[in-house]
């Protein structure tokens, strides 16, 4: 026992030794930006973990950042992250120096999901990642077919509407996180891979594993070049058998196209794409393992995306205050680096038109159609509007029907309950 106890101390020095002489050498040559004291192994994480935010990493990272400044080294594991929070710091990174950082680092779940980067998201910026993403401009996410998807969006929305009318007629509070989830991915399931594919369901179940394994927290992203961290973590060969899930639905997908004896429209990506891969179109292989890892991009795009906020242009920046934006011609499209939720500069998102046409369709759709309060028992103080990290946009939302008496009108077109004009009468025109 005591030999033990000596040779794991022993082991754990020459560790610290190596730790602490390597970073020092790194920092002395490499001139890092500042940032918070480090611990071998786990490196910045207790400062994340000690935070009064420690479930919302990008606040603890804000808090952090008044005191190092607005570019701050920290390391998660052994993973070094650069965090910017200043809008002149993001021109410096994203305008300036955009050459120099328009590669995204892959992780070991993220090199498992993209087939070692062969999507847009972890491409290495290059002669392919330029096609792919011109693909994808051209042939989904431009103006001109995001207003062909029109129909997409109104009868998606609309069936959100319905749903939400007939749960209200209870009374009951109901939770509007998961309507808006399914109705995303719903309209990126019809948009991408088809009308109404029978693997739906498997396919969204992945997916949210998926999503779930790939926060960049797990063991194996934060030690990625430990052999042992990868053998004992449970998370490589749980997001290898999501991927093989994944992959076998849509190669089923492309065989049901292959045998089908209709002439197959452009009216999904995957079409496009299989119609590019048939006609040997594109300057590289279009292999199915790279539709897979491009379909894939589409539905995990901007989810894990976050931006840091810069209290020098808000007041109380972190607080939810949408009128905020009222009579501002603050642009969102990159060009004004104090407000970059799609970010900027070669990578900026490509999904902004469809992203927004499908929020403000669905936004302004709840609004118009439904009288919206707080169940009995909440006010508004204690209302909690903090995000939830990695879904942004998940805020929690309840709707009930109002006391004594139906705070939902009836349809004034077609007699419907709960709504004040259903969208069948009249669609809120985006
Ligand atoms: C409102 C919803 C969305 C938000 C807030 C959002 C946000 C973002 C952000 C912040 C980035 C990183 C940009 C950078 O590195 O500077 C990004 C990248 C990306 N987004 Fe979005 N996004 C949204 C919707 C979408 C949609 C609907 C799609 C596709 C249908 C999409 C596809 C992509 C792709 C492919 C990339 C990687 C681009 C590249 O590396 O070249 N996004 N998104």
């Amino acid at each position: 026992m005591g030999i033990a106890v000596t040779l794991l101390a022993f082991v754990a020095l020459v560790m610290l030794k190596f730790y602490m002489s390597r970073s020092y050498t790194n920092q002395a040559v490499l001139r890092l930006p500042p940032g918070p004291w480090e611990l071998p192994l786990i490196g910045s994480l207790h400062h994340l973990l000690l935070s009064r935010f420690r479930d919302l990493p990008h606040r603890a990272m804000r808090e952090m950042s008044k005191t190092y400044g607005p570019l701050m080294l920290i390391r998660l594991g052994t993973v070094p992250k650069l965090v910017v929070s200043s809008a002149d710091a993001a021109k410096e990174i994203l305008k300036i120096h955009d050459l120099s950082f328009c590669n995204r680092p892959i992780n070991p779940t993220a090199d498992i999901m993209s087939s070692g980067g062969q999507n847009i998201v972890h491409c290495p910026y290059n002669e392919r990642w330029r096609e792919l993403r011109k693909i994808c401009m051209l042939e989904l996410l431009n103006q001109r077919r995001v207003q062909q998807f029109r129909s997409v969006r109104e009868d998606e929305v609309a069936r959100l509407m319905r749903t939400i009318s007939n749960e209200c007629s209870s009374g009951q509070p109901i939770n509007l996180s998961n309507k808006i989830n399914c109705l995303v991915s719903d309209i990126i399931v019809r948009t991408a891979i088809g009308e109404r594919s029978k693997h739906r369901d498997e396919f969204l179940r992945e997916l949210d594993d998926v999503m779930r394994l790939g926060t960049g927290f797990s063991l194996v992203d934060l030690y990625p070049s430990s052999r042992l961290v990868r053998w004992l973590s449970t998370s490589t060969r749980d997001i290898e058998r999501c991927r093989r899930n994944i992959d076998h639905i849509i190669e089923n997908i492309i065989h049901e196209r292959a045998t089908k004896s209709t002439v197959e429209r452009d009216d999904d990506l995957l079409s496009v794409l299989l119609r590019l891969q048939k006609d040997n179109a594109t300057q590289f292989t279009l292999t199915n393992e790279i539709i897979t890892a491009v379909i894939l991009d589409i539905f995990g795009a901007g989810s894990d995306t976050a931006s840091v906020t810069d209290t020098k242009y808000w007041d109380a920046a972190e607080e939810f205050q949408p009128e905020r934006f009222n009579n501002t011609n603050i642009d969102f499209k990159g060009n004004n680096l104090e407000y970059i939720p799609f970010g900027a500069g070669r990578r900026i998102c490509p999904g902004m038109t469809f992203g927004c046409a499908s929020m403000e369709l669905a936004l302004a759709s709840l609004l118009y159609h439904f009288d919206w309060d707080l169940p009995d028992d909440v006010n508004t103080d204690e209302f909690d509007m903090t995000e939830a990290f990695a879904a942004l946009f998940r805020q929690q939302a309840v709707q009930r029907q109002g006391k004594g008496g139906s705070r939902f009108r009836t349809c004034t077109g077609c007699n419907e309950n709960g709504l004040v004009r259903c969208p069948n009468c009249s669609p809120p025109d985006i």
